[in-house]
C-alpha cells in the first residue's frame, strides 16, 4: 500500500516511520510512506500556507493553492485513491473504516491545522472527512498516524503472526478476554486455573465467557448488537 501524507509538519512522522512495525513494513515493501511538505508548494516568498478567514473570526485557515499543488505532485497509482482529511467535523474512525481503507492500493492523508482548510480543497480533493473522536487536537498529524497504524496492521505480512489482526475481538464486536503471562503468582494473585489445565475447549469457553461479560459491562452498545448463541447464554448465566 502506498500512503501519502500532506502536512506542514513532516518531521512529526520521522520516528513513526523509523520505528518498530512500521519500519519493518517499509523494509519489507508492504507499505510505502511518502510525506509531502505542503509548504514546499507555497508560491509565497515566505512559504506561507495560511491566511485570515474571509468574514472574520479567530485563527487562520490553510490556503488552497499549496495543498492542491502538493496533492497534484503525488504519484497516483490508483485514480480512486481515497483522500482522508483529518478533522473533528468528520465521521468517527472505527475498525470498519480501517478495514475498508486497507483494501485500497493507495490512501492519501491531508493533515489540517488552525481553523482548518479552505472549503474548496475539501470539495475538490477530499473523499472522506474523518475524526478520531469528540475532542480537538492541534492538528491532523497524530490522527493520521493513528489511522495509518491501524490500517497497516491489517495488511498481509505486516504482523509477525498472520492471525493476530483477523482474530482481534473488536472486529467481531467483542472486547478482549484478559491475558496472563508468567509468573504464575504476582502480588498474591494467581493465574486462573483453567489456563493451566491444557484443556483447549475449556480455555476457549472461559475466554469467550470473559469477553462476553466484559463487553456487556463496559460496552452495552456493542453487546446489544451481538447474535448470542446457546453457549453464549449459558456462559453469561454462570
Ligand atoms: N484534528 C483536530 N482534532 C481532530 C480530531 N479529533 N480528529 C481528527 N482530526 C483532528
Amino acid at each position: 500500500m502506498k500512503i501519502d501524507i500532506l502536512t506542514i509538519f513532516p518531521e512529526m512522522f520521522n520516528d513513526f516511520i523509523g520505528t518498530s512495525i512500521m519500519k519493518r513494513g517499509i523494509q519489507k515493501n508492504i507499505i510505502d510512506i511518502n510525506v509531502v511538505n505542503i509548504r514546499n508548494f507555497s508560491r509565497d516568498k515566505h512559504k506561507k500556507a495560511d491566511d485570515y478567514p474571509y468574514g472574520g473570526g479567530p485563527g487562520m485557515v490553510m490556503t488552497p493553492q499549496p495543498i492542491y499543488d502538493a496533492y497534484q505532485s503525488i504519484e497516483k497509482i490508483d485514480i480512486k485513491a481515497p483522500c482522508i482529511y483529518l478533522t473533528p467535523q468528520g465521521e468517527h474512525f472505527n475498525q470498519n473504516l480501517a478495514e475498508e481503507l486497507s483494501q485500497y492500493p493507495q490512501v492519501i492523508f491531508l493533515c489540517g491545522h488552525y481553523e482548518g482548510v479552505d472549503q474548496r480543497i475539501i470539495d475538490k480533493i477530499v473523499t472522506h472527512e474523518v475524526s478520531l473522536g469528540d475532542y480537538v487536537l492541534t492538528g491532523g498529524e497524530l490522527p493520521a498516524m493513528v489511522i495509518i497504524d491501524c490500517l497497516s496492521r491489517l495488511l498481509p505480512g505486516m504482523l509477525g503472526n498472520e492471525n493476530s489482526a483477523t482474530e482481534d475481538s473488536i472486529s467481531s464486536g467483542l472486547l478482549e478476554f484478559p491475558q496472563y503471562t508468567r509468573p504464575y503468582e504476582f502480588l498474591d494473585q494467581k493465574v486462573p486455573e483453567v489456563l493451566l489445565s491444557g484443556n483447549h475447549e475449556e480455555i476457549r469457553k472461559w475466554r469467550r465467557g470473559e469477553a462476553l461479560l466484559k463487553t456487556k459491562m463496559r460496552r452495552p452498545d456493542l453487546f446489544n448488537k451481538l447474535n448470542l448463541n446457546k453457549e453464549d447464554r449459558i456462559l453469561l448465566s454462570k
